[in-house]
């Protein structure tokens, strides 16, 4: 059974009403749901995870080796575009991670093609929606 640490970043708590035009209607909560079910025949294990702060994220980046993860896959949100902290946290560990966005960063503000924590990344999913989680976790399987 592998285990997988899911993270997300700012605002993203506030999914399902959040700008819904943009990131779809689904809450954090229901995408985890439907991630669970899309990996239901796998033998994988998905610990969930948000928070609005960066050094909280960088944390459980760090512990992720120590509590037997086996990859991450994170959505860093609007640190994508700003956070070396993140980024630098990422390059200091050794299982993969890869980086999900909701929404095609490339076709919005020009902010957002700035993609510091992806540099870090083994690979990047956006524009996919919430599919990106599931298919995120089965790259790494
Ligand atoms: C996002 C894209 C980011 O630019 C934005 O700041 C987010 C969400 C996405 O999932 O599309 O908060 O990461």
């Amino acid at each position: 059974m592998k285990k997988f640490l899911i993270l997300n970043g700012p605002n993203l708590n506030l999914l399902g009403t959040r700008e819904p035009e943009i990131y779809g209607a689904d809450t954090l909560s229901a995408i985890e749901a439907y991630t669970k079910k899309k990996l239901e025949q796998e033998k994988v294990e998905l610990v969930w995870f948000q928070s609005n702060i960066e050094g909280v994220l960088v944390d459980k980046i760090h512990h992720a080796a120590a509590l037997n993860f086996d990859a991450i896959i994170i959505n860093p949100a609007a640190y994508s575009h700003t956070s070396i902290a993140i980024h630098d946290a990422i390059k200091s560990i050794k299982i993969p991670v890869v980086e999900v966005h909701l929404s095609n960063v490339h076709k919005r503000e020009s902010f957002r093609e700035t993609l510091l924590t992806a540099k870090a990344c083994v690979a990047i999913m956006s524009g996919l929606g919430k599919d990106a989680y599931w298919l995120a976790v089965k790259s790494q399987l």
